[in-house]
């Protein structure tokens, strides 16, 4: 069954999903609840993720969604408006770029990209197809969060912010599966897709692929891009472009885990120096933080006073810690809901697809640090790496397993 196509303030958003896993199952639900939207058609490589949302889509809209394994066939259907990417990160380049290419706007996981050169791309491929992309970077609607960024933004601390502080405990361990047969609910070849082909093991698929750099991006990548996001924000003057840093340093290692299977750092500190304003951000990550939320963001003003936020609340500090008396803003409308309306009205996201390349990057270039083991320093213009430091880390770019090929975009 195809839907008539629609579009235009207050008609119905006709959605696809692409990847019925964790994330990507609960964009759809939230996109359900709202007005004006229908569920056509889900995607995924392994049919036993997909019972579940079948049933809900089904249950909702008393007709079966259509289903696809390969999810530029579900492109192909012009009554799609739109489709979630809830894919793991190294698929989410091809997924987004085919999207739009095939005139469709897109609610797209983060981190946006499995490394620097995808994320310039897709953002190249966004705007000449003029797309409208929102993020799954939901803190950027959250209200602890546009608090602390407004009272930051707005100078409310009195004194110029001169060190930020980002960082999420990491004590995820994923076992040492032995490589077997997939299961035969699993397209394996598929699933790999662009990344490099490597033996199938349980653990290192659903869920679990994060914690391997050919196909995540670490902590740094998975949680790094939220709270990375917030401290590029509250420095920055609006969500639509972002202060990027000029250099960045990292080191780690698999320091508390050495024999887990997991490939990426269990332990990180990055170091990020900006000129213009000058101020220095860090970002930490590994296995605890006493006296602290387990996520968060930290802004120090010159004179010692700071703000914290983290996934819960936000408080305002003096150099001795003591609570001082803070304001917040209004609240803003819900992450899917900014989405739904930017596609009606043809408006800029939240979190739009341009500055979620920028934060994107920025946890790039911490991996690209780390992994080349020095300091690479960065062209903002170019969202590029000035010089050739750091460009043979698959986190900056690698070629794609054939037959698939990154689009180019000048
Ligand atoms: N915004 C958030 O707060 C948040 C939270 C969790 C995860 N995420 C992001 O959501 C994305 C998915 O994460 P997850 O934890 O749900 O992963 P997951 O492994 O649970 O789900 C991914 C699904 O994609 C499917 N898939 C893989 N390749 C495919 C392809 N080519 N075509 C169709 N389906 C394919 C897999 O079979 C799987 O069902 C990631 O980018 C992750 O970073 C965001």
């Amino acid at each position: 069954m195809e839907f008539n196509r629609i579009q235009g303030a207050n008609n119905r958003i006709v959605l696809g999903l692409i990847g019925c896993g964790g994330m990507g199952a609960a964009n759809m639900r939230n996109l359900m609840g709202k007005d004006g939207v229908e569920v056509a058609a889900l995607c995924d490589v392994d049919t036993s993720r997909m019972g579940g949302d079948i049933a809900d889509v089904e249950k909702k809209y008393g007709r079966k969604p259509e289903i696809f394994r390969d999810y530029r066939k579900m492109l192909e259907r012009k009554d799609i408006d739109a489709i979630i990417v809830g894919t793991p990160d190294h698929w989410h380049a091809l997924n987004l770029i085919h999207t739009v290419e095939a005139g469709k706007d897109a609610y797209c996981e983060k981190p946006i990209s499995h490394n620097l050169v995808e994320a310039r791309t897709m953002a190249k491929a966004v705007a000449h197809h003029k797309k409208i992309v929102q993020v799954g970077t939901w803190q950027r609607s959250g209200k602890e969060f546009t608090d602390a960024i407004s009272f930051v933004r707005n100078n409310k601390l009195g004194s110029k912010i001169v060190l930020v502080r980002a960082w999420r405990t990491d004590g995820s361990q994923v076992g040492n599966d032995k490589p077997s047969a997939p299961p035969a609910t699993l397209d394996y070849d598929m699933w790999i897709g662009p990344a490099a082909m490597t033996p199938y093991a349980p653990n290192h698929v659903h869920g679990n692929w994060r914690w391997f750099l050919n196909t995540g991006t670490g902590m740094t990548g998975d949680w790094g891009v939220h709270m990375l996001d917030i401290a590029l924000l509250g420095m920055s003057a609006t969500n639509q472009d972002l202060v990027m840093p000029h250099s960045v340093s990292a080191y780690g290692g698999k320091l508390a885990f050495p024999t887990d299977g997991r490939t990426a750092p269990d332990t990180v500190e990055a170091i990020f120096h900006f000129k213009n304003p000058d101020f220095i951000m860090t970002w930490s990550t590994g296995r605890d933080y006493p006296d602290k939320p387990d996520c968060g963001v930290e802004f120090v003003a010159a004179d010692g006073k700071f703000v914290r936020v983290w996934r819960g609340g936000w408080s305002v500090h003096a150099p001795n810690g003591e609570l001082i008396p803070k304001e917040g803003s209004p609240a803003v409308n819900d992450h899917w809901q900014n989405w739904l309306d930017g596609v009606r009205t043809r408006t800029q996201t939240r979190s739009s697809l341009a500055s979620m390349a920028q934060t994107t990057a920025v946890c790039h270039l911490a991996n690209i640090a780390y992994l080349c083991g020095e300091t690479v320093h960065f062209d903002k213009t170019k969202m590029d790496l000035v010089g050739n430091t750091g460009r043979n880390t698959t986190s900056y770019w690698r070629e794609y397993r054939k037959p698939w090929k990154l689009p180019t975009y000048k």
